[in-house]
């Protein structure tokens, strides 16, 4: 008889190795890894059919009508999210923080879709009672198409959908899924791996959709989502926000792009939808800004956002330069703080440099650049930039405003927002056009190669000498 492998698995990213670590390497996750032991060869278990399977030519493949068709989610903001609808046959995830909104909005989205087709909606976190009592604050009526179960070993949930069939299916959550065939116990990443793993397999076999909601952990104790990201067609994780909008993000989409955002509010009776939020993150202030704020254009997904940045620098301790930002990259805002120190004199080397963004939304898009080095220079020298200015571009080493896309659909996006000046770079060609913009260009349009012309421009007279002593 061949002897059992022993192998230990990162609880926290499913990492294996084959001795016990007390640090994860991957994640660095302390006291993570739990063993796990492999049958010798031979004897393992396969998941799902083990049916011995030939290859096939592209030929003998074939569509069935439904495959890749694309159904209406009945939410606007989640087909934008999953790239148009939900596919048929697709397996989508949704991760996010312990009371973020997941199970609120997966039983909004069962809701609408039971009116078309038959959803079954598997709780194995909260009881009959919290189900219901969710139900009432959403709306929710009985409907004969959308039934709920209520079980955590996996037997009964893959029982419960044989015996119901329905079109969809939501698991709240995965974390919650236990099989004693997977070994170990609930919530680590083999357990999660596998659960899984046997779910995906029945909705491939048919034009079923599956929905796994999952926790994003503290480290540690409990899988988080991103140990089964691979082996699902969508991600979307809840973005945390800091006040009552909830940010949905595509962060993997094998049926559209990613980065796509779907904009929710959280009221009193659930999520509604915020159909056009080109403005959502602007802070409705009157009057002068205080230093330190600049409003970026940035195209997220496939729409343009205002949103409001705001930097603070002070003297660092020490003199060792530090940077706090979240929603930005702070590697990226390093770079500019560098690019500004090089190309305008200004000293920020030896600050502390917090950046926020208003709202709460993390920005990935370059064109932040142009907005982020404006805020920084503004709360460096305590001079406020004229209310109402927006602008757009990517910062390069060398001090030049690089172009963005969509630079037509930004300055729309920012007339539509009241912005009054709007920054960019020349590069982008848009004056050139010969298209009438008279309608959508904001009353001040200023475009400038070089980081320098732009902040001799931004604060004009008020620009101070590059070796003022602030603060
Ligand atoms: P929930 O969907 O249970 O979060 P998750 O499944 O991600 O853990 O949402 C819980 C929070 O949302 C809780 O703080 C209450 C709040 N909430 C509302 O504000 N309005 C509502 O209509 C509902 C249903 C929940
Ligand atoms: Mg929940």
């Amino acid at each position: 008889m061949k002897k059992e492998k022993s192998r230990f698995i990162c609880d926290n990213c499913g990492h294996v190795e084959f001795k016990w670590a007390g640090r994860c390497p991957a994640c660095l996750a302390w006291n993570s890894f739990t063993e796990n032991n492999v049958p010798a060869s031979g004897t393992k278990k396969t998941h799902g059919s083990s049916k011995l399977k030939n290859p096939v030519s592209l030929s003998e493949i074939s569509l069935s009508a439904g495959s890749m068709m694309r159904e209406d989610s009945g939410m606007d903001e989640i087909n934008r999210v999953l790239g148009g609808g939900i596919t048929a046959g697709s397996v989508v995830l949704i991760g996010g923080e312990p009371g973020i909104g997941k199970s609120t909005i997966m039983m909004q989205l069962a809701s609408v879709l039971s009116l078309k087709k038959k959803v079954l909606y598997i709780s194995g976190e909260e009881s009959r009672a919290q189900i219901k009592l969710r139900a009432d604050r959403l709306g929710i009526t009985a409907n004969p198409d959308l039934a709920f179960f209520f079980a955590t070993d996996l037997d009964s949930v893959t029982g419960a959908i044989s015996k119901y069939n329905p079109s969809s299916i939501i698991i709240d959550s995965v974390q919650t899924l236990f099989s004693p065939e997977a070994g170990s116990v609930p919530g680590t990443a083999s357990q999660l791996k596998y659960c899984c793993q046997e779910l995906i397999d029945i909705v491939k076999s048919g034009e079923n959709s599956l929905f796994l909601i999952a926790h994003v952990t503290k480290e540690g104790i409990i899988a988080g989502p991103k140990t089964i990201e691979h082996m699902v067609d969508t991600v979307l994780y809840f973005e945390h926000s800091e006040n009552d909008m909830r940010i949905l993000r595509a962060v993997k989409n094998r049926f559209g792009s990613v980065d796509e955002l779907g904009l929710f509010r959280m009221g009193g009776s659930g999520l509604q939808q915020i159909s056009s939020p080109e403005n959502a993150f602007m802070s409705s202030r009157e009057g002068e800004n205080p230093p330190g704020i600049c409003i970026a254009a940035v195209h997220e997904g496939s729409r343009v956002f205002l949103v409001e940045i705001q930097s603070l620098t002070v003297p660092a301790k020490g003199g060792i330069s530090r940077v706090f930002s979240d929603r930005i990259d702070s590697s990226r805002i390093s770079r500019i703080a560098a690019v500004l120190e090089k190309h305008t004199g200004l000293r920020f080397s030896d600050q502390d440099i917090y950046v926020n963004v208003a709202g709460g939304m993390r920005i990935k898009e370059v064109g932040v650049d142009l907005a982020a080095a404006l805020a920084l220079y503004s709360a460096r020298t305590g001079i406020p930039l004229p209310s109402k200015t927006a602008a757009a571009g990517e910062l390069s080493l060398t001090g030049e405003i690089r172009p963005v896309p969509f630079t037509e659909k930004r300055i729309k996006a920012a007339a539509a927002c009241g912005i009054s000046n709007y920054y960019s770079t020349a590069a982008n060609g848009a004056h050139s056009k010969s298209t009438d913009r008279s309608e959508t260009v904001p009353r001040s349009f200023k475009e400038a190669d070089n980081i320098n012309q732009i902040i001799k421009s931004v604060f004009s007279k008020k620009h101070p000498p590059a070796t003022a002593k602030t603060i």
